[in-house]
Order: C-alpha cells, then structure tokens, then sequence
C-alpha cells in the first residue's frame, strides 16, 4: 500500500475524520432539540433560547459541512496530483519497447480514469464511512435513550430498506454494465471498420456492414432505455419505503404516545430520526461498490508502478558525455528481438569521429531500428554500443538524447509558424540563426515564396509537401548543432528540385557531426564516407559508394533500379 503513501496524508485524513465526526454530532442533536421545543409549545417556558440554539446548531452544521468538504476536495485532488506525478516519472523513464505491450489507451486510462476513481473511491468512502458509522451508533444510542421498543421497530425498518434499496441498486448496476459493454463493443467495431475503410470499400461489403452495425446498435438501444428507466426508479423507490417508514414509526408513536409515558415530542425526533438513520446505511452500501473499483484502479496503477522496466545491468552510477563537436559510435556485437524471434544478429559497425555513413536496405530491413538503438529507444540482448567509447547504458538518458539530433521518418510539423517550427528545442535563437539555419538547410528559398515567409502559420504537416516538411526538419537541427545527427528519410515521392536541396543540405550536416543517414533515395547519399547495405537486420555490404558500386552486388542493383 506504498502507492498512497503521501505527504500530507495524514493531516488531511485527521481533519476529515474530526468534520465527518462533528458533522454526525450535530445532526444528531438537532431533531433532540427539536422534539424538546414541541414538548414546550403551550407551556410558559420562553422558547427563543432554543430557538437561538438551533439556529447555531444549524449554521455549525453548515461550517462543518463545508470544511469536510474543502479538505475532502483537496485530498482528493493532492493524490490525484501525485498519482499522475508518479505514473508520469514512470511513463517517461520505460523504454518504447514496454510502451507498445501498454497500449497507449492504458496509460492513458491510469492518468484519467485509473486516478479519478482511486482519489475518488479512498477519499470519498473515508468520509462517508467515518461518519455513516458514527451516525448510525450515536443515533441509536439516544433513541435507546427515548424508547426502546420505537428503536427497534426503527431498527427492523432500516434493515428492511436497505435490503430493498440494495436489491434494486445492484439490478441497476447489472444493467449499467452490460450497457457498458455493449457501448465498448460498439466503439470498437466502429473504430475497426472506421481503420479499415479502404480495405473495406473495395469489396462489396457496405451492406454487411451496415447491417452488423444496425444489429449492435439496436441491442444497445434496448439496454440503453432499460438501463435509464431503472436507474432513474432507485430514488424514488427507496423514497418510497422511506416515506412508508414514516408513517409507521408515526402511527405507531401516537398509539405509544397515548398509552406510554412518551411525548409527542420525542415522536416527532423520532421521525426526524428515520429520515437521518436510513441514509448512511445507502451510502456505506454505495462507497462498497465505489472501493470496488478504486481497489481495482489502485491495483492496476500499483503494479504498474512496481513493474521495473529497466534492464538489468544497467549503471546507477550515469556519466555525462564530455562537450565535443562530434563523437565516435560503435555497434559491438550487438543483437536484439523485437519479439522472441531475433531480429538484429551480430551487428558490429564502426562509426569514426565525424565521419557519415549511409545505410540502405530494403523496407524492413532494420535501418530504422539500429537508430531506436542507439538512442535506447529499446534495449539490446546482447553486444555493446559505445559513443565517444562509453557504453551507451553508462551514458544518463537524457543526456544521450540531448546528444543525438533526429529528422525522424515520421517527424511532424507542430502547429504554429514556420519560424517557431525551426526554433522548435532552441526557443532562444535569434531571427538571423533561425534563417541561417534554413539556408543551411536549403529550406530558404521555399519558404521565402510562402505568402508569410518564415511567419507563415502551418495547421498540420499536409500544408507542405513531404520534402518541404523534412527541410524544415533539417533546419530544426541545423540550428541546434547536435554533436550526432540522424537523417531517417521518408520514402514519399519528392520532386527533383526537393530532392536535390536535400542533398545539399545532407552534405551540409554531415560536414561536423557524425552523422547516419537513411536514405532510401541513393541519389542523396553518394557522398557519405561509407555506406552500410543491410538485409534482414545483418550488413550485407560495406564500402565508399564507388567501391560498392564496383562490386556488382546488392547496393549496385538497388541502385541501378533507381536510376533505370
Ligand atoms: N515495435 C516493433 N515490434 C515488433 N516488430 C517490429 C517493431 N518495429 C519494427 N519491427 C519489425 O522489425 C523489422 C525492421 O523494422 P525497421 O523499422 O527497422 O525497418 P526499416 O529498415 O527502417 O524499414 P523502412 O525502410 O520501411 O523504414 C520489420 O520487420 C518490422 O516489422
Ligand atoms: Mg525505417
């Protein structure tokens, strides 16, 4: 239970207790008070002082209330705040390899709903049992006080609502999950068929479709209307019993009024009484089904939490890459699997202080995964990766990344202006870098034909052709000079005239850093100090372009396809 270890945790959970308590106390008191003023209407007594008394009674009421009610507020949302807190260090420390077996939904799911219910659940049920207990023992102990034989009768009516309410609480809750699953079961569907329309549209499947979809939202509709009918009877039909408590507890104190020695007053605090006694019964039975879920959201978060996703062997002891213009990479040996199947085998490559090297392959070859590598996006099996001859696992991560400047396949243009997108990580430079940048980049001369220039606003990534994004991309890191640079190409068609800046503006970054570029365009890398040809996660070739080309074999047919 570390999990709801928090700071303040006990403080909070005193000063709710003391509210909740104060709270049950007052409403206690006052049907006792109430009952004693009807006994003295018609007598000489002057009634203002209970009246006054009352009164307070009712405005401490009041400020108990409230007070409960802002700590409650606050607790919640403190462990709200550092569930999200812990659940967010955790999120950013996992490698990606363990984010994809949590799909994103979940994660997404712990921080909102997970940590609503668990702040919710614990929080709320502290309150509501501290005082429904309370209220329930002090409430029977003064009625025992006024009559016996009524309490009991009180007693047995309570049970009996509470069985009743508790039956048609939990039919509700029946229906409301199943009304939930089939809701789930729906989106799912809809989403399925939504990802996979094209697929779809080719065939003559609408008909099917449409007609699945009716089936599944018809089965919702009835669970729908049900659901709500029941749930919105629960009210009114424990009122209903309530009411009839009443009445019986009314009838019965006016017969007991008349042969015994008790008031009309202590009848009257008794029907106050039924009133006050039977809800903490409903609400204990309701924070049962609310600690249900918080408990299963609690575990959820916990073994979340716990679960260590970090490699074994790795340094507690991080060192921090000395402040060089470039540094040397080497792959040792290294293997790693996506899945139980080995992927990369043996994989050994030496990358010398500010040299570039390209690599090639076909699709899937394993290109992209070497750099989730480097960058320990995922961990390896087996082997080394050395920067600057330090084991990357030595290196602190944050660090590393810092080090490695990427224009990623799939890298995005963010919502803003062309300007704040090259300045993107740099938020300091100035207009000049910024346009230097891009010259370097050879991103200059389109974006100064776009109608804003450098203050054009971009909405997404489909304003701009895919080369243009990738320019501005390589402006991004152009500006901010990573000592490693890593070039990810989309495979898109680019036009000649793109294409073209692009290999310019390769040439321009691998001119200090040491840099890897994937090309799937051979045209763009012809310059690189070597280039690495891979096929199924092993290198197939190595050499200068000229070398490979000599040797007639798989670089040399890629690239002959190319320019055929
Ligand atoms: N997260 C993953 N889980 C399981 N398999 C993966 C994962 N990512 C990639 N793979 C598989 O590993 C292989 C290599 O993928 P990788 O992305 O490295 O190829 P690539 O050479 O970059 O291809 P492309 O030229 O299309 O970018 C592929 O077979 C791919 O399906
Ligand atoms: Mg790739």
């Amino acid at each position: 239970m570390k999990l709801l270890k928090f700071k303040y945790s006990k403080f909070y959970i005193f000063l709710i207790a003391i509210f909740s308590v104060l709270s049950a106390i007052l409403t206690i008191l006052y049907p006792l008070i109430i009952g004693n003023i009807i006994d003295k209407i018609g007598s000489a007594n002057n009634l203002s002082y209970q009246f006054i008394f009352l009164a307070v009674i009712f405005i401490l009421l009041f400020i108990s209330n409230m007070l409960l009610n802002y700590y409650l507020n606050i607790y919640a949302n403190k462990v709200s705040k550092e569930i999200r807190n812990k659940l967010f260090s955790k999120v950013n420390s996992m490698p990606i390899k363990y984010m994809e077996k949590y799909k994103n939904g979940n994660i997404i799911n712990m921080f909102s709903l997970d940590t609503e219910n668990i702040s919710n659940g614990m929080i709320q049920s502290i309150s509501k049992i501290i005082s429904g207990v309370f209220t329930i023992i002090l409430a029977t102990i003064i009625m025992l006080k006024l009559n016996i034989q009524l309490t009991l009768i009180l007693l047995v009516l309570s049970l009996f609502m509470f069985i009743i309410s508790r039956f048609v609480i939990s039919r509700t809750n029946n229906m409301f999950n199943k009304r939930a699953n089939l809701l789930a079961n729906l989106n799912s569907y809809t989403e399925e068929i939504i990802n996979g329309k094209t697929n779809f549209d080719n065939f003559n499947y609408n008909e099917q479709i449409i007609k699945k979809f009716a089936i599944k939202n018809n089965e919702l509709y009835k669970y729908g209307y049900k659901t709500q009918f029941y749930s919105s009877l629960t009210n009114p039909s424990t009122r209903l019993i309530s009411n009839l408590a009443y009445i019986v507890i009314a009838i019965l104190g006016i017969i007991f009024c008349k042969t015994s020695s008790i008031t009309i007053g202590t009848v009257s605090s008794f029907l106050i009484y039924t009133n006050i006694y039977t809800r903490p019964f409903n609400e204990i039975t309701s924070v049962f089904s609310e600690i249900q879920t918080a408990l299963a959201s609690y575990r959820r978060v916990s073994i979340f939490l716990k679960t260590n996703f970090t490699v074994k062997n790795i340094n507690t002891n991080y060192i921090k890459l000395p402040e060089k213009d470039n540094y040397s990479i080497e792959f040792k040996n290294v293997s790693f699997s996506y899945t139980d199947k080995p992927f990369i085998k043996d994989f050994s490559l030496l990358i010398p202080n500010g040299k570039s090297v390209a690599i090639v392959g076909k699709t899937g070859s394993g290109k992209t995964t070497i750099i989730n590598l480097l960058n320990r996006f995922y961990e390896i099996d087996d082997g080394k990766i050395l920067i600057n001859n330090i084991n990357i696992k030595d290196i602190e991560l944050n660090n590393l990344r810092k080090n490695i400047g990427m224009v990623l396949q799939d890298t995005k243009i963010f919502q803003g202006t062309i300007k704040e997108n090259i300045a993107y990580g740099n938020p300091n430079a100035s207009f000049k870098d910024i346009e230097n940048a891009a010259k370097l980049a050879y991103a200059d001369s389109f974006i100064s034909n776009l109608p804003d220039g450098y203050n054009t606003f971009i909405n997404n990534s489909d304003e701009l052709s895919e080369g243009q994004v990738q320019l501005i991309n390589i402006a991004r890191i152009m500006l901010s000079k990573p000592p490693i640079l890593i070039l990810d190409e989309a495979t898109s068609n680019i036009d000649l005239l793109t294409e073209a800046s692009i290999k310019k503006a390769i040439l321009e970054i691998t001119k200090n850093s040491t840099s890897i570029i994937i090309a799937h365009r051979l045209s763009t890398i012809q310059n690189c100090d070597f280039i690495v040809f891979m096929d199924e996660g092993r290198i197939l070739e190595i050499g200068t372009h000229s070398e490979l080309m000599n040797k007639k074999g798989s670089y040399y047919n890629m690239y002959k396809s190319q320019f055929e």
